[in-house]
């Protein structure tokens, strides 16, 4: 670790805050990264998801300041992706804020998504995105929940070949939507795609990832937490002792791991506004990941409870 590195860490709190052993040791660990097949570029397997959370009504500089530990630690603990929408309220301004603010700059992936009917609308709220993510270049924008797909799938390719985005998408998070994708992945040609799936979620592993896999699309994960539905299907219960034998260490490793032990997915999108759920996340793209066999033990888990 660079002294500067170092000291950034410290000023972000994670190697002052005494963490518990396992989050200690994994953070010496490096980071699980995956390629993105249309480029081969690598990026953590694990991002940070901005929708709820706070980021939403993050106007005031009182709501901002937890949501700046939170980017800070993330940063601090290698974390590079993070997942915006222009429909997520204050989300894109508070990220473009508290991302321009970072010393030293950290390379970020900014990915955010237009939700608009209509070329001229796509082209307004796009152009807003890039001010209000105080940027002149966005990693990937994706087409928010199939919407009006042609038309700004036309106009993200051209923002594409003008150098102004790397990577074009579409994203959704409906199982209802789950066939659409599909068809659209077997026609179009698209960098990432992003769905819903989760260790009790489990359509995507059926419909999408082959497909991605057959595509050479890249796979972002949203929803892998269900939303906190999948820490209320095991309140109160110990995690199993067979985790340890994968790195995991909580409830939250044990429902992320599970879903980066799928190697077609590129990186997974938790919601985190806390920097100990950072801290706790970022640990899951740390050490080993689960077998085939150990899979459907988990599986059988879940659905058990
Ligand atoms: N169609 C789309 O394109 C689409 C749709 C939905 C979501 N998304 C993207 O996907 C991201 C993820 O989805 P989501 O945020 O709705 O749901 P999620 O990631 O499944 O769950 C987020 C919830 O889990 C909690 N959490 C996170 N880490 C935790 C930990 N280690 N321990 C305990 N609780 C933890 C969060 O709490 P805190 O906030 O308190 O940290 C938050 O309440 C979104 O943020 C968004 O960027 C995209």
């Amino acid at each position: 670790m660079t002294i500067a590195r170092r000291g950034f860490l410290v000023a972000a709190g994670t190697l002052a805050s005494g963490l518990p052993a396992p989050f200690a040791v994994a953070e010496t660990a490096p980071l699980l990264e995956r390629p993105i097949p249309s480029t081969g570029e690598t990026v953590p397997a694990i991002g940070l998801g901005t929708a709820g959370g706070g980021y939403e009504s993050a106007g005031s500089d009182e709501a901002l300041a937890p949501l700046r530990e939170t980017i800070r630690t993330f940063a601090a603990g290698g974390g590079r992706v993070i997942d915006t929408a222009s429909t997520y309220g204050d989300a894109e301004r508070a990220i473009g804020r508290i991302t321009s603010e970072l010393a030293p700059a950290p390379p970020m992936f900014l990915a955010t998504k237009v939700d608009a009917a209509g070329r001229a609308s796509g082209n307004e709220q796009i152009e807003q995105s890039f001010h209000d993510l105080r940027t002149s270049r966005i990693d990937l924008i994706a087409v928010h929940n199939l919407r009006d797909t042609a038309t700004q799938l036309a106009t993200l390719r051209e923002l594409k070949r003008a150098g102004r985005i790397r990577y074009v998408g579409v994203t959704t998070s409906y199982e209802s939507q789950h066939a659409a994708l599909a068809e659209l992945m077997r026609r179009e040609t698209l960098d990432f795609v992003q769905i819903d799936f989760a260790l009790d979620n489990r359509d995507a592993a059926e419909r999408i990832l082959p497909l991605a896999q057959e595509r050479g699309m890249a796979v972002m994960i949203n929803l892998p937490l269900g939303r906190g539905r999948l820490f209320r299907a095991v309140r109160g219960k110990p995690l199993p002792d067979w985790a340890a034998a994968f790195d995991c260490h909580s409830w939250a490793q044990f429902f992320l791991k599970y879903i980066l032990s799928f190697t077609v997915v590129t990186c997974a999108i938790p919601g985190m506004s806390k920097p100990e759920h950072v801290t706790d996340n970022l640990a899951a793209a740390r050490g080993r990941l689960p077998d085939e066999a150990t899979r459907r033990r988990m599986e059988t888990y879940i659905d058990g409870v």
